[in-house]
C-alpha cells in the first residue's frame, strides 16, 4: 500500500563523507535523513513523499540501549560516549488492543516508577512514536514495556537510553528500513521534549562509542574510533541527589568571553585527537580542562570540586561532571585503579558533599543501542 506521508520537516540529503546530495531512491535504507530545526518549521519546507508503509517482521523484539556520559568536558551539546553493561530496555510488541498508528505504554520497571506512561510525555513513547510517523505507519498499534536501568536524573543519558531502545525497537519490528541518523532524529524529538535539545547522548547511545555532533540543522554526526588495542576505563560515581538537566541548563551563560572560547575549543581539539590516538592520559587532561559549563555547575553539586580532587590525587588522568550531573566522571587505563579512584570519590561524596554515592567503573560501550531478542 503506498501512502502519502506529508512531512513538516525540511529534507536533507547527507552522505556519509558530509556533502549533501539528492536521493536515488526512498525508502530510507539509502543513507537518509530528515533535518528540521524543531523550534523553528515552516510550512514552506513541508514535503511530499510516497512511501510505502512497512509490514511488521516481528510479533516482539526486546532492545538494549547503553547509558552515555555527554559532553566530555569542554565538548558541551557536541560530543559524548557510550558506556558499557548498563542501560534500559526495551520490550515492544505487536499489540491488537492498541489503535493502529498508536503506541501505549503497558508498564515501567526498574528505576522509573515516577515516569509517565502517557506515550506523549515519555521518552520511549516519544521516540517510538517519531520512528513509526517516520515509516508511515497506519496499520499496526504497539504497545511498549520499559525496564529502566539508569537512574533519573543522574547525569548518565538515562532518558535517551529509553528513546534509543524504543527507536531501535520499532525500526528493527519493522525491518530496519532507517537509517541511524532517523533513530538519532526520533531520539533528539524525544530529548528536546523532556530534556533539552541536544544530542550528545541519543547519539552515541545509538551509535555507540564516541560520536561528535558536527551540526545540528541538518544533522551531522561524526563517529570518532578509539583505537580497540587501547584501554579505557570510566569511573562513574553517582551521589544520592537529582540534577534536573533543564535546571542544569538554565545556569549556563548565554555568552562567552574569546579567551575561554578559544581555551575551550583548543581543549576540544585535543580531546578529539586523544580519542583518535587512543591516548587515555591526553583525553583525561582535555576532559577535566573545561572552563565554561563546569565552573557554573559544579557549585550546584555538593561536594564536586572536592571528588575531582579526590579522583585525581587517587591518579585518574581527568575528572568532570558527567552530562549535567550529578554523576562525575574520571577516567583511566587501568581497571583496578578505577576501582580505587571510585572509592576515593565516593568518600570525598561524603566528607565533602555529605552524599552517599555509588562507583562504577566501565568500559567504551562501541556498539550503541541493538535487538537483543525477537519473535516471529
Ligand atoms: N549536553 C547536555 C547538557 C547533556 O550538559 O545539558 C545532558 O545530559
Amino acid at each position: 500500500m503506498a501512502i502519502t506521508y506529508q512531512s513538516p520537516m525540511k529534507l536533507n540529503f547527507i552522505t556519509s563523507n558530509g556533502f549533501s546530495n539528492p536521493p536515488s531512491l526512498y525508502p530510507i535504507n539509502t543513507h537518509f535523513s530528515f533535518g528540521f530545526n524543531l523550534s523553528s518549521v515552516s510550512s514552506k519546507t513541508q514535503t511530499h513523499i510516497t512511501i510505502p508503509e512497512p509490514e511488521p517482521v516481528f510479533t516482539s523484539v526486546k532492545s538494549f540501549a547503553p547509558a552515555t556520559v555527554a559532553n566530555l568536558g569542554p565538548g558541551f551539546d557536541f560530543l559524548g560516549c557510550a558506556v558499557d553493561g548498563v542501560g534500559d530496555f526495551v520490550t515492544l510488541r505487536v499489540d491488537p488492543n492498541v489503535k493502529a498508528g498508536e503506541v501505549s505504554i503497558s508498564d515501567i520497571s526498574g528505576a522509573g516508577n515516577r515516569l509517565s506512561k502517557d506515550p506523549l510525555s515519555n521518552c520511549a513513547g516519544i521516540a517510538a512514536i517519531s520512528v513509526m510517523k517516520m515509516l508511515n505507519i497506519q496499520s499496526v498499534g504497539l504497545s511498549i514495556s520499559l525496564e529502566k536501568g539508569l537512574p533519573l536524573g543522574s547525569g548518565l543519558g538515562s532518558s535517551a537510553a529509553s528513546a534509543a531502545a524504543a527507536a531501535v525497537a520499532v525500526n528493527e519490528i519493522f525491518g530496519r528500513k532507517l537509517s541511524v541518523d532517523d533513530l538519532v532524529l526520533a531520539g533528539l524529538e524525544s530529548e528536546t521534549k523532556v530534556s533539552g535539545y541536544h544530542a550528545d547522548n541519543i547519539a552515541p547511545s545509538i551509535m555507540g562509542g564516541f560520536v561528535l555532533i558536527r551540526s545540528y540543522d541538518p544533522l551531522e554526526l561524526i563517529p570518532l574510533k578509539f583505537p580497540f588495542e587501547k584501554d579505557l576505563f570510566f569511573v562513574l560515581v553517582n551521589p544520592e541527589f537529582e540534577a534536573p538537566t533543564k535546571k542544569m541548563r538554565a545556569v549556563l551563560p548565554s555568552e562567552v568571553t574569546m579567551s575561554h572560547h578559544i581555551w575551550n575549543c583548543s581543549q576540544a581539539g585535543a580531546l578529539v585527537a586523544a580519542i583518535l590516538q587512543g591516548d587515555s592520559r591526553g583525553l583525561g587532561k582535555a576532559l577535566s580542562s573545561d572552563k565554561i559549563v563546569e565552573p557554573r555547575r559544579g557549585p550546584l553539586i555538593p561536594g564536586m570540586e572536592g571528588v575531582k580532587k579526590a579522583a585525581l590525587k587517587a591518579g585518574a588522568f581527568g575528572c568532570t561532571i558527567s552530562g549535567a550531573g550529578p554523576t562525575l566522571v574520571a577516567v583511566t587505563d587501568d581497571e583496578e585503579r578505577g576501582r580505587e579512584i571510585g572509592e576515593r570519590m565516593v568518600e570525598a561524596f561524603m566528607k565533602e558533599g555529605n552524599l552517599k554515592a555509588l562507583a562504577m567503573v566501565k568500559k567504551l560501550d562501541r556498539v550503541g543501542a541493538r535487538l537483543v531478542s525477537s519473535n516471529s
